[in-house]
């Protein structure tokens, strides 16, 4: 074999470190990925009856405070100055997200300074105490009261999980912020924007690299192929994106996770929502959300004025042929996790990476910035850089 380092997983951890070392080291990589494209959960494609940027997996916006990953991105990529901002759509009326000042004084029809606003949402969330709250539900109303939980979170939650709040741990939710301003950006970072010319041009132009090799349609797993597990391990160092429990083959249990539905669908429209996400918290709705991607865009002057295409997400448990998207996280899972990561430990020369081979739910900006440091402390050292 004349590469020096494989990488399982095109996604952004592993495009971060294969960049890095074909750039900077000046060493062979070979990434294989089981999907037909590069990139991972962030690939973006344009949809083939509207042209419009379609994020395959859900919709993804790129935020980050962390300097280093700013500074990284930007040396693939321009970033458009986009702001998220997510509505929610009950009982036929639309509020704003996170709930802020404006959501509170629109669904209780008052004029509320924040100080009454405040003082009004500590009253109504007396009835549990936060520290005995015996299941979500009790949490959710410790923490905004019954009034805004039952409109906002209850029936959405049980989308989500397709389990009663009342069944669920309370420790599924750590907090619930609610500003008291009018404030409804939806994240709070020093960047915020989408990439210019779309996720694929981004991640392709980080694996554009004569030390780069990228073979799609090719399972670490499968023996037949000449970069399987059994012909690598030992052999080469490995950087493995994939799912941990599945590299042991789930010899201490399968860890669990969420995974989404979408249904895509082209409308005769230019405009079906008015904004890019629009949650879906009643019961009378099986998805949870919406998402209209041409509001990702505003500045494309390209997309048709009579076409839009919307994407439908559903929420449910994964089973194993599915994507796994949401670690679930429960007890059990984090002592498999825990024995997983002795497991790890004994593998002489595979790194574990990313959201699948950590079990955690990471942003983009945090699986970059994993990436750079799983090169510098532990990939780079071990290649001679
Ligand atoms: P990622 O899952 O992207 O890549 C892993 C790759 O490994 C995949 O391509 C997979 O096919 C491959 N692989 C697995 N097993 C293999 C095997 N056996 N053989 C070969 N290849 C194998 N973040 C953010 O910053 N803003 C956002 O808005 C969102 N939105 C969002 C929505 C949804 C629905 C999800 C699930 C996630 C987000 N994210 C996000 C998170 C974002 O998707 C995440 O940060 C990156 O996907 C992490 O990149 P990784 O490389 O770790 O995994």
């Amino acid at each position: 074999m004349d590469a020096d380092l494989v990488i399982v997983g095109s996604g952004f951890f592993g495009l971060t470190v294969a960049e890095r070392v074909a750039r900077e080291l000046d060493r062979k990589v070979v990434v294989i990925d089981r999907r037909d494209h590069i990139g991972g959960n962030a690939y973006s494609e344009d949809d083939p009856e509207t042209g419009i940027e379609v994020h395959r997996y859900g919709a993804h916006l790129f935020h980050t405070s962390n300097e280093t990953v700013w500074e990284y991105v930007n040396r693939f990529t321009t970033f458009t100055g986009y702001q998220h901002r997510v509505y929610t759509h009950h009982k036929g009326v639309v509020y704003p997200l996170p709930i802020n000042l404006g959501t509170i004084n629109q669904f209780f029809g008052a004029a509320y300074s924040p100080d009454e606003a405040r003082a009004l949402i500590a009253s109504q969330a007396e009835e549990f105490d936060t520290a005995t709250a015996a299941n979500l539900e009790e949490k959710a109303i410790s923490l905004i009261g019954r009034p805004l939980y039952e409109a906002f979170i209850r029936d959405y939650t049980a989308k989500q999980w397709q389990t009663d709040p009342t069944e669920l741990p309370a420790e599924v939710i750590a907090r619930l912020p609610v500003r008291y301003t009018y404030d409804n950006r939806y994240f709070n970072d020093t960047h915020e924007g989408l990439p210019t010319k779309g996720y694929t041009h981004w991640l392709e132009n980080m694996a554009d690299h004569p030390n780069i090799e990228v073979r799609l349609g090719v399972d670490f797993f499968d023996e037949s192929q000449p970069l399987s597990k059994a012909s690598t391990v030992g052999q080469v160092p490995v950087v493995y994106t994939g799912a941990v429990d599945r590299y042991f083959d789930y010899a201490e249990g399968e860890l669990s996770w969420r995974t989404l539905d979408f249904e895509r669908e082209v409308l005769p429209t230019g405009d079906f929502q008015g904004t890019s996400v629009m949650n879906y918290p009643d019961a009378q709705f099986d998805y949870t959300r919406i998402h209209e991607f041409r509001h990702f865009h505003p500045e494309r002057t390209e997309y048709p004025d009579d076409k839009t295409v919307i994407m439908r997400e559903f929420s449910r448990f994964a089973e194993r042929t599915d994507e796994p998207y949401y670690p679930v996280n429960t007890d059990a899972d984090r002592e498999r996790l825990q024995a997983y990561r002795g497991l790890t430990a004994g593998e002489k020369d595979v790194f574990f990476g990313g959201r699948l081979g950590t079990y955690k739910y990471l942003d983009m900006h945090m699986a970059i910035g994993s990436a750079l440091t799983m090169y510098r402390n532990e990939v780079s050292p071990l290649l001679g850089g």
